[in-house]
């Protein structure tokens, strides 16, 4: 496994790799990896010849300083699993490479699904997360890049980048995977105190109740159903509960049996956000 920092030498290794016709498959991270980052590799892995994952804490997502100097690091941790999961090139950047001016963010249209959800609680996020993804995909080239489900917004936003963009890669998202009490797992779960630990699985069972409660419950009665349990939990702030179109992200009134919808949810454990979704 090749671990390269440097953008000219990475772009180089990509283009002879190109040239040899190797398919390339990409996951982009922000390190801290876990089992969910390994079920994306395993994916690329499946579908391509090389398996390239990059590790980027990238400042222009954060819309919260503590939160981007508390994000979790484990470099050599993260180096080992990727070479027991079979990754051929690992790549990590430094910041004032990818941006040697100010750290700032371009500005993105995504027709609206930018300002749903994590775009209206997370202020330029949207802007933060296509910049810092235009930037490793001009880098990487990858014929196919892979995202996991639990960030559903981002991988919508992601697949409208590279549609907008006329990008040659093709945009994969992978099922959320969850620890065994059905917390989502996140690189932000360490950072949970052992309380907050016991008592962020409510958000997974929450959702599975929506499920089966939306059967026969209307989009309003189902949010304050949901808004009330979270009132019995001390140790979790419910930011935003929605049901929206997968398409659209737009806030649903209504049931649509024409179309896709789903369950998104954003709580406070403390400092840490937990976020989950489930399709209904
Ligand atoms: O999902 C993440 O880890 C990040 O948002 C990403 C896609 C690596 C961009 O920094």
């Amino acid at each position: 496994m090749k671990v390269l920092a440097e953008i000219g030498k990475t772009s180089s290794v990509i283009t002879s790799l190109k040239s040899s016709d190797k398919r390339i498959g990409f996951v982009p991270t922000m390190g801290a990896l876990h089992e969910g980052h390994l079920s994306l590799i395993r994916a690329s892995r499946a579908s391509n010849d090389v398996t390239v994952v990059s590790i980027f804490v990238n400042p222009t997502q954060f819309d919260k300083k503590e939160d981007f100097l508390k994000y979790p690091k484990s470099l050599d941790k993260d180096l080992e699993l990727l070479k027991q999961a079979g990754c051929d090139l690992v790549f990590t950047p430094a910041s004032k490479n990818l941006y040697p001016e100010d750290a700032v963010s371009a500005t993105f249209d995504f027709g609206g699904i930018e300002k749903e959800m994590e775009g209206k609680f997370r202020d330029n996020h949207f802007n933060g997360v296509a910049t810092i993804v235009k930037k490793l995909f001009e880098i990487v080239q990858p014929n196919n890049a892979y995202f996991g489900e639990k960030d559903f917004q981002q991988l919508q936003i992601i697949k409208n980048l590279t549609i907008q963009l006329g990008l040659p890669t093709e945009v994969h998202g992978c099922p959320i995977y969850r620890e065994k009490d059905g917390l989502a797992m996140s690189s932000r779960n360490v950072r949970l105190t052992p309380l907050q630990r016991d008592a962020a699985p409510f958000v997974y069972k929450i959702l599975k109740e929506v499920k089966i409660r939306f059967e026969n419950h209307t989009v309003s009665e189902t949010k304050d159903w949901v808004a009330q349990q979270f009132q019995t939990q001390p140790l979790l702030d419910l930011e935003y509960f929605e049901i929206t179109d997968e398409d659209t992200l737009q806030s649903a009134s209504s049931k649509n049996t024409n179309q896709k919808q789903r369950a998104f949810i954003a709580v406070f454990a403390g400092a840490i956000r937990l976020i989950d979704n489930m399709p209904l």
